[in-house]
């Protein structure tokens, strides 16, 4: 069984997708975090941005692995590395480009081969499982999203500034909605959901629900 939460950036994805796996005991598939381990990997070695194609050819080298609580690249530990503003800013050069979305794509199909997943990104009910049994658009306001956001980045012990992370998210949402390849478009059979003002816990539940009653 497959299911697929797509959406913005801060709409409360990765955390409730994460969660609904857990409780179903299915399988998380967190694409973004292999986009953005195709630009670490890509920040790494000093590739050059205006060459697409050294990035294209970067990807097929890399062994990216998603462990339940962990992302590896070629073995080494990215998991936090991945989640810098340095790395977020940068990884649009790899999701923008097609080369790098057919590898990654093919790869999302082959980690969730023989397996019951809860698959999520933003093309994942539209391009990477077009059949998923279940399939949902998590969004919130932009207001909502950027302040989620600052408060994950002072987590990580970065210091954000909401006015900034607000600005460079429209950036972000309007670089992912005009994509040709991929870009973030509800499914026609994706059930649409708001998550403004309602807790995590509450998502979690509703989007259990939602899943169970499709079984
Ligand atoms: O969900 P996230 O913030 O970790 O995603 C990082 C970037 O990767 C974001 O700019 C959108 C892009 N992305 C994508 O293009 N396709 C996906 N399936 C997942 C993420």
């Amino acid at each position: 069984v497959i299911v697929t939460i797509d959406g913005p950036a801060g709409a409360g994805k990765s955390s409730a997708a994460r969660a609904l796996a857990d409780r179903l005991g299915f399988h998380f598939l967190d694409t973004g975090a292999m986009y953005r381990a195709v630009a670490l990997a890509a920040l790494q070695r000093q590739l050059p941005w205006d060459q697409p194609d050294l990035l294209v050819d970067l990807v097929p080298q890399l062994q990216i692995e998603l462990l339940p609580d962990q992302v590896l690249v070629d073995g080494q530990d990215v998991t936090a590395a991945i989640r810098t503003l340095q790395v977020t800013s940068a990884t649009h050069y790899a999701a923008d480009n097609p080369g790098v979305r057919a590898h990654l794509v093919q790869l999302q199909r082959q980690m969730a081969e023989g397996h019951d997943v809860v698959a999520e990104g933003r093309d994942q009910g539209t391009v990477v499982f077009p059949h998923a049994r279940c399939k949902i658009f998590l969004t919130a306001s932009p207001e909502e999203r950027a302040r989620r956001r600052v408060l994950e980045l002072e987590k990580l012990g970065e210091t954000a500034n909401l006015a900034d992370i607000l600005a460079k998210q429209t950036l972000r949402d309007l670089r992912d909605a005009q994509r040709e390849v991929g870009p973030l478009v509800p499914a026609e059979d994706a059930i649409l959901f708001q998550t403004d003002g309602i807790s995590h816990e509450e998502v979690v539940e509703r989007l259990e629900q939602l899943v169970r009653s499709r079984q």
